[in-house]
């Protein structure tokens, strides 16, 4: 096994950004535009809502988190990938797999009876195994590198329970995908589908971002490092949201069950509460609500403080921040996609305590889901894309920075407008028939705004990852003008950084 380790995939961005604007985004858009104006739905509705989802989750979102993890965790675990022209046969199958699926769902709904549709049905089961041998080969990599590793770090340890979450979230729903597509017709699909989704959800999504902050977000967002045990918020979520789970297991029985059923709702509850609580110990509200200098007295030790505040580096480097601006307002998302998850745990917290004193006060399902994916998952992988990705092709900055600012606007329209007259619809607020409209026709753009944010995205990420070279002089120079009279302490204390976060 060779010691070196495997450059960044940028072919894992690319792909996951064009299926997510050329089809994960715009069938979103498609489906929200007739929704909010009132205009005719499109035939076999079941089938698009199936179709986009599945290519959010697993094209968008997937295809990033696989892409960034496959560079990421053997550096964290200090192993080299084994097997390393696996990533790109991964790509392959998954994003095959996926894009003949879509195809084929589409084609069996709209051409009954006909040599298409028999086509269709035989590529439609191929391709989900596709999609299925991609992913189970990403997760067979990560499991051989953990196994092989020496001396798991300290670090591990403390977000061991959140990677084992983001690993059987991604089996669990991909084998319940494919379950489907070979025993089940589209109808039948339908709770196991839900299932497969809020497991997906409640699993690899919070999980990973969560593991992901915690050895992030001390150099990217100048957070103290967390003294908090950790492992043990992670064991309380993964067993709230295992019992939260179970009644929602079609055919189980367990929903019946009023007892469980009860249990499952103080879970959802408790899993609120919990999530709300992870977000506070990462201190990002601390950050978001105090001042910088404020912020860096109460939480970090006072010689770092003086040592960092006489350093050259601080006078160049942006207030409460390691960097010089070169990566744009990447914070404005990360923090945005943090406000919109306790969005999603107050939804979840409300709907709970709702059905617990049969109060009618519920969101619905589908505002929280969206609070989630579209404000949580897809800002923060704008905001950590722009500050980590560079990194990961050596170069110290994003192409166009002054965009960051765009996409926390454009990003953050698109949730509100997605989310908000959908929850006011479905609770007493939707009584008020003018603004439901307006607040409906707001909902039928939100696609649009979206698809916006993910284009200025691409535009900068792409030219960054394509850009080669110039970036390495100026680095350079950035770098080596400020290093020159940078004080030891503080270069050694920014190297230990950086370094601490790839080990
Ligand atoms: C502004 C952008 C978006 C729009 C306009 C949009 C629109 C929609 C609509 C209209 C539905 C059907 C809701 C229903 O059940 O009635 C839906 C479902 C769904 N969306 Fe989105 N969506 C957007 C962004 C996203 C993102 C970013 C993700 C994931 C990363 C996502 C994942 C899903 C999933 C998983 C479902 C449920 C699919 C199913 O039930 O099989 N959506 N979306």
């Amino acid at each position: 096994m060779s010691q070196r380790q495997v450059s960044f995939q940028t072919a894992f961005i690319y792909t996951s950004l064009t299926i997510a604007i050329g089809a994960g985004f715009l069938l979103g858009a498609h489906l929200a535009l007739p929704m909010g104006f009132n205009w005719n739905l499109p035939e076999h509705l079941p089938v698009w809502i199936q179709v986009h989802g599945h290519l959010q989750l697993v094209g968008w979102v997937g295809l990033f988190i696989v892409g960034v993890s496959l560079y990421f965790i053997p550096r964290f675990l200090k192993t080299p990938l084994p097997y390393p022209h696996l990533p790109l046969w991964i790509l392959c199958l998954i994003t095959t797999g996926l894009i003949v699926r879509s195809i084929s769902e589409f084609v069996i709904a709209y051409s009954q009876p006909s040599i298409y549709s028999g086509i269709a049905s035989i590529t439609l089961p191929i391709s989900a195994l596709a999609e299925w041998t991609g992913i189970m080969l990403y997760l067979f990599l990560i499991a051989r590198m953990h196994r092989v590793t020496d001396t798991p770090s300290q670090h591990f340890a403390m977000v061991k329970p959140f990677f084992l979450m983001m690993v059987s979230g991604f089996f669990v729903y991909e084998s319940l995908q494919l379950a489907q597509v070979f025993f089940f017709d589209v109808t039948e699909r339908l709770p196991w589908n839900q299932f497969s989704i809020n497991f997906f959800i409640a699993f690899t999504l919070l999980a990973l971002p969560i593991a992901f902050a915690t050895r992030t977000f001390p150099l990217f967002l100048q957070l103290p490092p967390i003294r908090f045990p950790f492992q043990r918020l992670g064991i309380a979520y993964l067993l709230a949201t295992l019992v939260m789970l179970l009644p929602e297991i079609p055919g189980l029985g367990v929903s019946e069950n009023t007892a469980f059923v009860s249990a499952a709702t103080v879970s959802q509850v408790v899993r609120a509460f919990l999530i709300l609580w992870i977000v506070w110990e990462l201190k990002l509200y601390h950050k978001m609500l105090l001042t910088t200098d404020a912020f860096l007295m109460r939480y970090f030790e006072p010689d770092y403080i003086d040592a960092w505040q006489k350093s050259v580096t601080f006078q160049r480097a942006r207030r409460g921040y390691f960097d010089f601006g070169e990566f744009g307002r990447f914070e404005l998302l990360i923090y945005s996609a943090f406000v919109w998850l306790s969005v999603y745990a107050v939804f979840e917290f409300t709907d709970g305590v709702s059905t617990l004193f049969s109060l009618d006060v519920s969101f619905g399902r589908d505002p929280g889901r969206h609070a989630f994916l579209l404000g949580f998952v897809t800002l923060l992988i704008m905001g950590m894309g722009l500050r980590m990705l560079p990194g990961f092709v050596q170069k110290n900055g994003v192409e166009y920075p002054k965009l960051a600012i765009w996409l926390a606007v454009l990003g953050n329209i698109a949730v509100f407008l997605r989310i908000v007259p959908i929850a006011l619809h479905t609770t007493w607020l939707g009584s008020n028939e003018t603004l439901l409209e307006m607040m409906l026709y707001g909902f039928g753009v939100s696609g649009l705004f979206a698809l916006s944010a993910l284009i200025l995205f691409s535009v900068t990420i792409m030219t960054t990852l394509q850009r080669s070279g110039i970036k390495d002089e100026q680095m350079t120079s950035v770098l080596s003008a400020s290093c020159e009279c940078m004080h030891q302490h503080e270069r050694g204390h920014r190297e230990r950084q950086v370094e601490a976060l790839m080990c």
